[in-house]
């Protein structure tokens, strides 16, 4: 039987019991693979990693080391969320690597979207592989590909993630992959059995370059300040509507250009911020979530009041066709 493909027998995991079953006979398995090897994950804070490091934790404690390499993109407060959840509540060997001055000064004056995405993709292969030589007798890759991932590479639609740009010295790597066969809703049901906090669980699909392809065009520090902290109002204000986890994927871009406004009775010259709220199955088609005009004018001030560099706020009302879910 090929071990990529999913079993027409197998139940969807969709009730605790069903994670929990799921859960112990993946730690049978993890162990019987491992035996008293050691397992190097790369944890971003998604789902799909943070699941797989809660798993392979549970199975073989410390000879589990999770890599969390901190590019300077993420959201606010998520290095920190990750750091504490692994070390503090899972107890997981856990290496945290500051390299955001590595990747802003890479970025530095690249406004080309997908030479953007290739010097992040680049850079963080190469700290990850730097930090793999720094640990010794490494000889397993745990890696959080889930069930799309593998029909998207058959499918030819997606190189398989992460395998495919691993440098020669880790291709030996043999890899542990324990929710392979899952399909996204029922990683959330384990996660949440293995008791990952919600945020992590129901947390909204973040694009591997994160709050990069966020800040169009040559990314500068100031700007990718103001859409870190417009995304985290953003996230804010959902939540306190009640919309959290219920739309698909919601936050904020800021362009490179300025326009003119007023504050405190001056002139300014300053960035738009533009608000993007998406639902959709497929991530194909996508349809814009409208929000209420109470949230809107909430969203307006707190954003322009709030946050520096920012003097208009935009709402991006195009469905996907003809607009991409991202702007770059
Ligand atoms: P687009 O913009 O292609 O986005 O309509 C579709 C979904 O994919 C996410 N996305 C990415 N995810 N690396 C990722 O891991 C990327 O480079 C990337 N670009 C877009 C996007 O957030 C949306 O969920």
């Amino acid at each position: 039987m090929d071990p990529n493909t999913r079993p027409d027998s197998m139940a969807r995991i969709t009730t605790p019991e069903l994670a929990k079953a799921f859960i112990d006979e993946q730690l049978t398995a993890i162990r019987s693979q491992v035996g008293d090897g050691k397992v190097l994950l790369a944890l971003s804070g998604g789902v799909d990693s943070s699941v797989c490091a809660a798993l392979i934790s549970k199975a073989i404690g410390k000879q589990l080391t999770c890599v969390h390499v901190n590019h300077g993109l993420l959201r606010k407060g998520e290095p920190e969320q990750v750091c504490r959840v692994f070390t503090e509540e899972f107890d997981v060997n856990l290496v945290y690597v500051d390299a955001v001055d590595r990747f802003l000064d890479a970025l530095a004056g690249v406004s080309d979207p997908e030479t953007k995405r290739k010097i992040i993709g680049g850079i963080f292969i190469d700290v990850f592989a730097e930090e793999a030589k720094k640990l010794e007798g490494i000889r397993f890759l745990g890696q959080g590909t889930i069930y799309p991932d593998i029909l998207e590479s058959k499918d030819g639609i997606k190189a398989h993630h992460n395998v495919g740009g691993l440098p020669e010295d880790m291709k030996d790597f043999e890899l542990v992959e324990p929710v392979k066969l899952l399909y996204k809703d029922e990683v959330r049901v384990v996660g949440k059995e293995l008791g990952l906090p919600d945020a992590m669980v129901y947390r909204q699909p973040f694009p591997g370059p994160g709050l990069g392809v966020r800040c169009v065009g040559a990314i500068t520090r100031d700007r990718l300040e103001a859409v870190r902290e417009s995304d985290a109002i953003l996230r804010e204000e959902f939540a306190k509507a009640g919309l959290e986890g219920k739309v698909w994927q919601y936050f904020t871009v800021v362009p490179d250009f300025r326009s003119t406004g007023i504050k405190n009775g001056r002139r300014t010259f300053d960035w738009p911020c533009v608000i993007r709220a998406i639902n959709t199955t497929d991530v194909v088609e996508v349809t814009v979530e409208h929000l209420s005009p109470e949230l809107i004018d909430r969203l307006v001030q707190r954003i322009t009041t709030e946050v520096p560099g920012i003097n208009r706020v935009l709402f991006d009302y195009t469905p996907k066709p003809p607009a991409t879910v991202e702007w770059e």
